[in-house]
Order: structure tokens, then C-alpha cells, then sequence
């Protein structure tokens, strides 16, 4: 703590250290009588109160954000500055594809990239702290806020997680004027609600938080976050916002988290609603212990602010939480410049041509192609095309929590589409007539966009039937009369059970809520200009009643062989109304180029724990034009302590290839990544047996033996 926090703290009236502690959204800070009349009354606050709190949520804008901060430093006793804090997640201006298909992307440089583009962007608009990333966990796609998240795979999100915040605060431990400050939520756990539904129970075991859950916000942590989220969800039976033991033992002790801990909206409040605080100030003592450091929104420290019946222990705690808050907003350099980052001409930053190209090209590396039927895609540029679908002309391709991006300003499919291909006949219908049906008869390819609303994904969206309504797939059906290609591009933010696409579809491009640029992306993939770079980074299943099904499960005591047996034996771990097999699998996704994988070794058969190993392999370009590739590296372990996923991706590295091209690739893997947690809560890497599998997805690959001694 400098010396300039502790004299200022010895300045500060109780009153005024909660209202550190407390964070307002902005229309309590609107001009005039809106504040005291709207909802500083609904919330029986007095304007005393507005100008002791801490931080404000979602306001952006040179305007705002100045008329604001001048204003409540004109009322503000102590001349403390306001910290704006606002959900920046995948683009300020400038909007990025949802996080689901930068991870997609495989590609951390360019998750990097697209994060410090929106970082600049919303510091220019005055924002000091982002609530980003999210790094949870997801496996299930009735759960809306999957579109939020790294995918169902615990080293890509913790790969994607450090890439996020290493973006976002520019490489820097805090954030210069010209960068953001992240806040990696929500701890912990929340994307395994029950049942994929919204703010339900969570019950994992700490085991499997630990092995599974953990390691997106743990590499958060490390690369720098200085915030961390409160979850709304419970873990071993109590709120995560008011858990001890998850908050100070596990996120502060063992993750070694030092920084600035912010509730989810309202949810110190919504500990009465679990059930477990009678009132706010019984919900407010438990944050409070837990280590929350401000309440956002539910006005719950607020009711601590008479503390004549506090314990000094618990007055103790306010002044660590003021203290972490000060030195918070002293390392942003805010008391010096309440206004940091805050550019006049904000808009010069924004949505520059070179945020735009990266816009695009993100679009086209989260792309995935699902199906091309006899190598239908890509098509030349004169080719007949007949446009229709909900998609064709509609430009809502920005998806959830693009809170600054404006539609507006999104090129349509159709738009992008006039402009490189020369005979595009597009149909507005959804139900198509008949003069629509002669019209489509006289194309040479059909391209259909579908998908659900940007409205269908992102929070307090779950959905019991993740699928594309009746009528999309009526319209499906119309086309597969006309006997023509079909192209369907898929505008989607959560996996689907995709099945009468796919068998409708000659084609089938996932190009998910694909951002400003989303459009011009899937033209240039269209044309064949690039290839879709996108591999799965979630399950997508075959049958509803699969669901969670993800790749790294455990293999059980009776797992399926592969083979043919598994037919005639029942007694396996299995349904007796579907296959176990997913529609598409993690890592999965197709090029236009023909690649192999070949002669895959390693440099040495056994290894010491401290070892990495050298992952040989030979990969090939068949075809006359570029490619890319992901190359997937999986570690099975014969025998652990605890049982052990069946594989886990534990390297990957995004090649691109010229025409005809053969190259030999190194991955390096360290050991120390084949650690996991033992059932006494350790992490340890095993001595024992391991296989190891390279390929194209979490499926194939070349497989080879290792030993660790
Ligand atoms: C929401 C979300 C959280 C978001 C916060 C502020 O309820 O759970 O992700 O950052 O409120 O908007």
C-alpha cells in the first residue's frame, strides 16, 4: 500500500469505505432529477450515498464518461475517481466473432490480437476494467452463455484464457491508458449448471472443479487479471459469492489471486434468494469473509454502513477490501488522471480498416466446415446463387454482449455476396412460393443462411431444444424438392443438433455470430479466397439426449471397444436408442486442401517428469491450392490414480500450408501438462504408460507409446 492509499484511508469516513465497495450501473449517474427521482429512490439511496460509491457499470463514451467523472469529483469529499467497469467481450466498436469461434480459430496469437484491438477500443471510450474474459468450462449447449466461452476443453480455454488477458491489458501486468484491465469470471464453475439451465445448482466435486474447472481461471490469473468475478451459481452447497473456502482458500491462497474480487450482479443479494442469508447484512458478512471486494448492485455493503455493530474483525476485512480498491485505482494512475485513456475522438480508434481486416479474418479462422459433398464449395464466382433463409439479408451477425457494435454498420451476407459474385438471385420469403421456387430451379447452387437470433444465445437464453426452428427446416425441405446444391451457412451461437441440416445440406458451413466482418468472411470462403480455419471447440451431438457429451470423458467400466462387437453386447456403457457418437466431434473440421498426417514420432521412448517430449510429424498438401491445418496432439493415460478422460488435447499448433507442400512439424509437450489432480486434491504427473495421438481431430490420429519413469 503506498503512502498516498494509507493517508487517504485514514481520511475516509466508514460511509465512505463501503461506498468504495459499491458499484452502481449508470443510470443512477444519469443528469438531473433521473438519478434521485428514478432509481436512486427505487433503491432508497440518497445522493450522500451516489457520491461515496466506487465504480460505475456500463457506461462508455467521451461524453458520458466525462460529464460523469467531472461531476461526481465536483460532489466526491475526497475527490476519489469513479472506475468504469463494462462487459467488452468479444469487441467494443469494432466486433470480434463470439469467443465460441475465436476458439474455434485455435489460435491464441490471433485471440491476442482481436482482444487488444477491443481493448483500445474501449479504453478510448473511457472504460478502465472489462468484464472478460469468461473461462468457463462448457459442455452443455442448452446453456446460452456456452457462446461466451473457450469450449469444453480445459487446455485450449486455458490457453485462450492467458492469450485473452495477455490482449486486453497489453501485455502488461496493469494496463496503460491506452488498455483495459481484465476481469476473468465467473469463479467458479458456473458453466456446469444443472441441465443447462440458467443461474441453476452446480455440484461438481471439488475434485473435478480442481482437474477440469479450474485451470481457465487459474491461467488468467497468471497472465495478470487483476479482477476476478464472482460466479451466481453454488459450489458444495453454498453461493460462490458468499463461500469461504472457495473465495480464500482455493481462488486467493492456492491460486495465489491478490487482486480485486467483484460480485456478479446482485448476487450478494441473491444469497437470500439460495437460502442461505436471512437478509442482506447476513448476505453481506458472508461476501464480506469470502473476500468479495465490491457489490455490484445489490446495495448489500451499503447496509453495513452503520457499523456500530460490526465486529472489528469484520471492520478489519472493509478496510483490506478499500485498500485492494485504492491501490486498484492508484495503479491505473486514476487519481492522477481521473480521465486516463479517455480520447476526445474516440471514434478515430474505432473500427479502423486494419480493426475491420482483423475482424474478417478472425471470422474466416473460427469458421468450420462441417460437410462438402463432392467438393461443391468453393464456387466460382459466376456461379448462379440463389440467396435465401433468415440469414441472407439480415445483419444481427454480431451476437450477445456486442453492447457497443452497431448493426448498422454489419454488412449483410447478401450485401458482401453482390459485391465479389456476379449472378446472386435472392429471395426474401421464409416460406417460399412458387415464382420462388422457379426462380431457385434456374440457379446452379442454393445458398440458404439459418440460424437462431443473436437474442437465442448469451445469458438467461437456456434452451431445452438447442435446434433451428420448425420453419427453418421446413424451408430445408422445399429445397431438397428442387434437386439443386444447398450451401447452408449456419449463423449459430451453441452447438445444434444439426441432424436434418446436415442430410439437407450438401454443404454445410458453421460460420457461428461471426462479427462486423462476418460477411465478407464467408464470401472470401465461398469464393475459395481462404479456407475456413475453424475446428470445433465443442461437442456438437447427434441426439438431444446425449447431451453433455464432450470428448474427454472418463472410458467408465464398461467403455465400447470401437468395433463391431460393441453392436451385440449390451451390457455396455451405452443408450439402446442412439450411438454414443456426436454429430461432429471436438477438433473436428474440414479444408478444401487434401492433407495427411505421417510418420508421426517421438524423440525418445522413455521420459523423465521433467522432460518434454518432441512430437514428430509429417504433414502433406495433396492439393494444388494452400491449406490449413490444426494439428492436434492427445495424451491418454493407461493407469492413474483417479480415472483418467479417454484422451486430452495437450498440444496444437495451426499450420498453413502451400500448394503441394510436405513439411515436417515439431510440437513440443511438456510433461508437467499430463499432471492431474489426485484424489487427495494434488496435482502430480504419474510415472506409468501413456499413448499419444496426433491428428486432424479428437477422433483420428497416429498413435504412439510412452513411458514416464
Ligand atoms: C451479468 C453477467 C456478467 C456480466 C454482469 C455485468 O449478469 O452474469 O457476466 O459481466 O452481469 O453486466
Amino acid at each position: 500500500m503506498s503512502q498516498f492509499v494509507k493517508e487517504l484511508i485514514s481520511k475516509m469516513t466508514f460511509a465512505e469505505k463501503i461506498g468504495q465497495m459499491t458499484q452502481l450501473s449508470g443510470d443512477f449517474f444519469a443528469s438531473g432529477n433521473a438519478a434521485i427521482t428514478g432509481p436512486l429512490q427505487q433503491a432508497n439511496l440518497s445522493q450522500a450515498d451516489l457520491y461515496r460509491v466506487g465504480s460505475v457499470l456500463g457506461v462508455s463514451g467521451f461524453e458520458q464518461v466525462k460529464k460523469i467523472q467531472t461531476n461526481y469529483l465536483k460532489q466526491s469529499r475526497l475527490k476519489i475517481p469513479l472506475l468504469f467497469m463494462a462487459d467488452v467481450v468479444h469487441g467494443y466498436r469494432t466486433i470480434f466473432p463470439i469467443p465460441l469461434a475465436l476458439a474455434a480459430s485455435f489460435d491464441p496469437q490471433l485471440v491476442r490480437q482481436a482482444s487488444e484491438i477491443f481493448s483500445r477500443e474501449a479504453a478510448a471510450g473511457g472504460v478502465h476494467v472489462t468484464f472478460a474474459p469468461m473461462v468457463d468450462l462448457v459442455r452443455d449447449p442448452r446453456w446460452g452463455r456456452v457462446m461466451e466461452a473457450n469450449g469444453e476443453d480445459p487446455f485450449l480455454n486455458s490457453q485462450l484464457a492467458k492469450a485473452s488477458v495477455e490482449g486486453i491489458q497489453g501485455l502488461r501486468s496493469i494496463p496503460d491508458a491506452e488498455h483495459v484491465a481484465a476481469c476473468v469470471k465467473h469463479f467458479a464453475g458456473y458453466g456446469a449448471v444443472e441441465a443447462g439451465r440458467e443461474y441453476n445448482t452446480v455440484d461438481v466435486s471439488e475434485w473435478r472443479l480442481r482437474d477440469q474447472y479450474l485451470s481457465g481461471y487459474q491461467a488468467a490469473i497468471d497472465a495478470g487479471a487483476p479482477l476476478v468475478m464472482t460466479a451466481f451459481n453454488t459450489f458444495q452447497g453454498k453461493p460462490a459469492t458468499g463461500n469461504y473456502h472457495l473465495m480464500r482458500d482455493i481462488l486467493r491462497r492456492e491460486l495465489g489471486f491478490q487482486g480485486l474480487l467483484i460480485s456478479d450482479w446482485d448476487a450478494i443479494g441473491e444469497m437470500i434468494a439460495h437460502g442461505t442469508a436471512a437478509d442482506l447484512q447476513a448476505a453481506a458478512q458472508q461476501a464480506l469473509k469470502a473476500g468479495v471486494d465490491i457489490d455490484m448492485m445489490s446495495m448489500a455493503y451499503l447496509k453495513l454502513a452503520n457499523h456500530n455493530h460490526l465486529s472489528s474483525n469484520l471492520v478489519a476485512l472493509v478496510d483490506q477490501a478499500v485498500e485492494r480498491i485504492l491501490n486498484f485505482k492508484e495503479s491505473l494512475g486514476l487519481f492522477a488522471d481521473p480521465f486516463r485513456g479517455l480520447a476526445q475522438r474516440a471514434e478515430k480508434q474505432n473500427l479502423t480498416t486494419k480493426n475491420l481486416q482483423l475482424a474478417q479474418q478472425a471470422a474466416v479462422e473460427s469458421a468450420v466446415l462441417l460437410k462438402n459433398k463432392n467438393d461443391l464449395l468453393p464456387l466460382a464466382k459466376d456461379c448462379k446463387i440463389g440467396l435465401v433463409g433468415n440469414y441472407a439479408d439480415n445483419p444481427d451477425l454480431l451476437g450477445s454482449w456486442s453492447w457497443q457494435g452497431k448493426t448498422t454498420e454489419t454488412p449483410t451476407i447478401k450485401s458482401a455476396l453482390k459485391a465479389k459474385f456476379t449472378k446472386i438471385s435472392s429471395i426474401q420469403n421464409q416460406q417460399l412460393q412458387t415464382a420462388d421456387l422457379q426462380l431457385l430451379k434456374q440457379q446452379d447452387v442454393i445458398v440458404a443462411c439459418l440460424g437462431l437470433s443473436a437474442q437465442q444465445s448469451g445469458e438467461a437464453t437456456s434452451m431445452t431444444q438447442p435446434q433451428l426452428p420448425e420453419e427453418q427446416l421446413a424451408l430445408l425441405r422445399q429445397l431438397q424438392q428442387l434437386n439443386k446444391p444447398v450451401v447452408t451457412v449456419l449463423i449459430t451461437g451453441r452447438p445444434l443438433v444439426l441432424d436434418p441440416l446436415v442430410k439437407s445440406s450438401d454443404s454445410l458451413l458453421l460460420l457461428w455470430f461471426p462479427g462486423s466482418r462476418g460477411a465478407a468472411a464467408l464470401t472470401q470462403i465461398l469464393l475459395g479466397e481462404e479456407e475456413p480455419g475453424g475446428r470445433l471447440p465443442m461437442t456438437f451431438p447427434q441426439d438431444l439426449g446425449q447431451i453433455p457429451l464432450y470428448y474427454n470423458h472418463f472410458r467408465t467400466g464398461r467403455p465400447l471397444t470401437g468395433n463391431q462387437s460393441d453392436l451385440d453386447n449390451k451390457y455396455l456403457s451405452k443408450y439402446i436408442d442412439q450411438v454414443n457418437q456426436p454429430a461432429f466431434c471436438f477438433g473436428y473440421g474440414l479444408g478444401y486442401a487434401k492433407t495427411t498426417l505421417s510418420e508421426s514420432q517421438l524423440d525418445k521412448e522413455t521420459y523423465q517428469a521433467s522432460d518434454s517430449i518432441q512430437v514428430m510429424v509429417k504433414i502433406e498438401n495433396h492439393s494444388d491450392i494452400a491449406a490449413k491445418q490444426v494439428i492436434q496432439v492427445y495424451s491418454q493415460q493407461i493407469v492413474g490414480e483417479t480415472v483418467r478422460p479417454l484422451w486430452e488435447l495437450k498440444a496444437f499448433q495451426k499450420v498453413k500450408l502451400q500448394p503441394k507442400e510436405i513439411r515436417k512439424i515439431e510440437i513440443d509437450l511438456p510433461l508437467s501438462r499430463l499432471k492431474y489432480i489426485h484424489s487427495d486434491l494434488k496435482s502430480r504427473l504419474d510415472p506409468g504408460n501413456y499413448r499419444l495421438k496426433v491428428g486432424f481431430d479428437s477422433q483420428s490420429g497416429l498413435r504412439q507409446s510412452f513411458k514416464i519413469i
